[in-house]
């Protein structure tokens, strides 16, 4: 995040009710040199703009310490901030975990990478078994789980069915974490996953 002064284009804000002046925009000639990437190239680099940018001393106090106080009553996870590229070439999306709460197991149908900015965060990973061949079924075997603080840098993933996961805050106290994600390769904007039933859906909505 650079000091600049106003809100960049395309940036949402929820809990309109307790509005924040935005001081901080991502530094978005960054973030477009990143989406123009290939995959391969272009993860190293959203690791390496997300772990540098959890670490800055403006954007923990300006963007991520001002969301405790938002996010003392929420039920469930949401999306507090969101910087989209004019072309849709990227989106940066700052996530707060209320104790507890957590995604389905799902995909993205772009590259992404996330970095913990406070708390700690749990990732699941999870590998595809079978081939795709079947509609609305997918089996999944659960390949890792890490724990992510914000001194631990950043988790990325492929688009499709090679970054099945899942990310949610097991702990006791609110969690924040920033995401990046490149551009999409499909129409929808992902998967979500129920292994409980062997079974895999297009996404609806974020
Ligand atoms: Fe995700």
């Amino acid at each position: 995040m650079k000091g600049k002064t106003k809100g960049a284009r395309g940036v949402t804000e929820e809990g309109q009710e307790d509005h924040m002046t935005t001081t901080l925009t991502p530094d978005t000639n960054a973030l477009r040199e990143i989406a123009v990437l290939p995959t391969e190239s272009a993860l190293p680099r959203a690791a390496r703009f997300l772990s540098d940018l959890v670490k800055e001393a403006g954007f923990v106090q300006g963007e991520i310490l001002p969301l405790l106080k938002k996010a003392k009553n929420p039920q469930d996870w949401y999306v507090t901030r969101q910087y989209d590229g004019e072309d849709g070439s990227y989106s940066l999306k700052i996530f707060v975990w209320p104790p507890g709460t957590g995604t389905m197991i799902h995909d993205h149908s772009s590259w992404g990478a996330y970095a913990c900015a406070l708390g700690t965060v749990l990732e699941e990973r999870y590998d595809r078994l079978d081939d795709g061949s079947i509609a609305e079924h997918a089996r999944l075997r659960k390949a890792w789980q890490l724990l992510w603080s914000p001194e631990d840098g950043a988790s990325t993933v492929l688009p499709g069915g090679g970054g099945i996961h899942r990310v949610g805050n097991p702990g006791e106290g609110v969690a924040v974490s920033v995401h990046l994600y490149g551009p999409r390769l499909e129409d929808v904007d992902g998967r979500d996953y129920d292994p409980s039933r062997d079974y895999v859906c297009d996404r609806l909505e974020d």
